[in-house]
């Protein structure tokens, strides 16, 4: 992953870098850097670890205080190299070049033993400062950057979005990419790049999306692209409907608690223009959708983390409510193991940013192992590439989510994905009018649910504490429940540290009730289903093996509390639809406090980042 903003001005462009670089800080940030071209024509660096705040801070001392109009910046997520000094962007080669990446070179090694071998000298442990040197190679028998940038990526394997800039060439900047995101920003006042528009709302709204292969050259006054093959072309403006302000905390105190409050809005805006009174409107999915759902026979879903976890749920409705055979996989498995994919297929993504590598990749292999199939993406990013790889698209409206732990993508996900659901046996004819109407109902009572939930935040609050010490947690749940106990796991891991595993509670009895002792504090989810009886006992087993439990359930439930052992009524009157989205609140609430009593970095948890656009 890593973000890259870069940008020719007719002012100084520090400032617009470094808060560009902010706004892509959910790419990683483990260290970052930039590189301005100075009125004495050097490359001027500034580089720093740790988050883009110290980048600035050095950027205030005098030694480092330096300007530009024409420069590239970067936010690192290490992938070769420790996060240091000397691996952060932008790396720059005998003073003539500097290059940003976001992506991985896989053939760095023989580059790099081929360019030692030509007299290059390496200062880092990164893959990317085998594109400086190429880059300068190429630019003794070039007649502009442009051209020994595309000289140079052509001995390129792997993935890269770059944005170059030399002192030889003191007006333009070039960018570049293949299997990363890239953008382009078209101002009044200058031409700029990024990861992702948002980093560069508060310049232009006005975007250029580079496709894969794309090379641009950026001047102060016009921005040529060239395709892979070499030919210049046009590429559409497209304007971005995002506002600078939906990328601001206004009052919250971090990004994840605002996007936790936003979910009923997010699911209204999902579901608005998307059903009637009491229907379903298939075109959602695109013109082509009716005729494609026809035809279907099976579905497979592929995804990554919480997106996964939504795919999950949708694994049960498909086969429960539709009747519709659904397998379900992580994209980084499945792109690497020859899947057999039968005509039939429809082939479902989801993913929130649109970029995640290996989901990108295991569509790219589906296609290639049977072009018969259909293909359909459920994304937040209109402009991604997960979208403009899939023949059919349903964009969540959940707004832009900044806090790396997904929370109000997930809910608008499986909202999205319930429409599918319906869509899909609405279609087949294994859901009939009645029961479409009874689940349009549930999903237009969710924003009013979901604040219902919200208002459990002062008991969670409470809770929470108790996991101020504890090192491991379990969650437990039974059918769409089990995949809902998977994002609360996930979630707990990914922000308090806190070892946590999810399990189907039936399973427990197999071999992780062994672990049950009053140091592991146990999660479980208690819908008023058909399951609910199993449930209980299941919830018997673990208390009598002394567990803390915490119980999250629907009031028609009644379970009963025991000594240590907390029941908190969630809600009531759920359905199969409804409960799995509204259950998964208290579990963010949860895990957000108790990373609050740990004291981590909630936004920014260690090692993660939010798009991983790497394997
Ligand atoms: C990263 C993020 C997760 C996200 C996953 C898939 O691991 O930290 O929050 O669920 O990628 O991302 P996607 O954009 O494809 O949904």
């Amino acid at each position: 992953m890593c973000g890259i903003v870069g940008g020719v001005a007719s002012q100084d462009v520090i400032s617009i870098l470094l808060d560009g670089l902010k706004r892509l800080e959910y790419r990683g940030y483990d260290s970052s850097g930039l590189v301005v071209l100075a009125e004495n024509n050097s490359l001027n660096r500034a580089r720093a670890v740790g988050k883009v705040v110290n980048l600035e801070e050095k950027l205030k001392t005098k030694k480092n205080k330096i300007k530009g109009n024409i420069g590239i910046a970067h936010t690192r997520w290490a992938t070769h190299g420790e996060p240091s000094n000397r691996n952060a962007h932008p790396h720059i080669c005998n003073h003539s070049v500097s290059v940003v990446h976001n992506g991985i070179i896989e053939n760095y090694l023989d580059l790099k033993t081929s360019q030692k071998e030509q007299g290059y000298k390496f200062t880092s442990d990164t893959d990317t400062e085998v594109i400086a040197h190429a880059i300068h190679l190429s630019m003794q028998s070039s007649e502009t950057l442009l051209e020994a940038v595309q000289k140079a990526t052509a001995t390129f394997d792997g993935a890269y979005g770059l944005g170059v800039v030399s002192p030889k060439y003191p007006d333009t900047l070039i960018a570049t990419r293949k299997g990363s995101p890239l953008v382009i920003g078209v101002g009044k006042n200058g031409n700029y790049i990024a990861s992702d528009q948002m980093a560069l709302l508060p310049v232009t709204k006005e975007f250029i999306f580079l496709e894969e292969g794309d090379i641009a050259e950026l001047t102060l006054t016009k921005v040529t692209i060239y395709d892979e093959g070499g030919n210049q072309v046009e590429r559409p403006v497209k304007t971005s409907k995002l506002n600078k302000g939906q990328v601001s905390l206004g009052d919250y105190q971090h990004f994840m608690q605002k996007e936790i409050f936003e979910q009923p809005q997010a699911i209204r805006d999902t579901l608005e223009s998307r059903i009637t009174k009491e229907n379903v409107l298939i075109s959602a999915f695109g013109p082509k959708a009716q005729r494609i759902f026809k035809k279907i026979k099976q579905v497979q879903i592929i995804a990554c983390g919480t997106s996964y976890n939504a795919g999950l749920v949708a694994k049960y409705w498909f086969e429960d409510i539709a009747r519709i055979r659904c397998n379900i996989e992580v994209a980084s498995e499945y792109r690497y193991r020859h899947p057999i994919l039968l005509d039939g297929t429809l082939f479902v993504t989801i993913s929130q940013s649109g970029e995640t590598a290996d989901t990108l990749e295991a569509l790219k292999t589906a296609k290639k192992i049977n072009s018969k199939i259909n293909t359909l993406c459920i994304c937040n990013s209109a402009e991604s590439s997960i979208t403009r790889g899939s023949e059919l698209t349903f964009l969540t409206h959940a707004g832009p989510e900044i806090g790396v732990a997904s929370t109000k993508a997930f809910t608008t996900q499986l909202v999205a994905l319930a429409l599918l659901v319906t869509s899909m046996g609405v279609t087949q004819k294994t859901i009939n009018k009645k029961q479409e109407k009874a689940i349009v109902e549930g999903l237009k009572r969710l924003p009013g649910l979901v604040n219902k939930a919200l208002k459990q935040e002062d008991q969670i609050i409470e809770l929470a504490k108790r996991f101020k010490d504890k090192t491991s947690a379990l969650f437990v749940g039974r059918g769409t429940m089990h995949a809902i106990a998977m994002e609360g796991a996930l979630k707990l891991k990914e922000i308090s540290y806190i070892h946590a595993e999810a399990y189907p509670a039936g399973e427990l009895k197999h071999g992780p009730i062994a672990l049950i002792d009053e140091s592991i504090p146990v999660v479980a989810i208690a819908p008023n289903d058909e399951l609910l009886n199993k449930l209980k006992s299941n919830l018997q087993e673990i208390k009598s093996r002394g567990s803390q439990m915490i119980v999250f359930e629907d009031e028609d439930s009644h379970v009963k509390s025991m000594k240590a052992m907390d029941v908190i009524p969630v809600t009531s009157n759920l359905g199969r639809i409804t409960a799995p989205i509204i259950f998964t609140i208290p579990l963010q609430l949860l895990s957000y406090h108790v990373a609050l009593v740990k004291g981590t970095d909630v936004d920014k948890p260690r090692n993660l980042a939010k798009s991983v656009t790497v394997e």
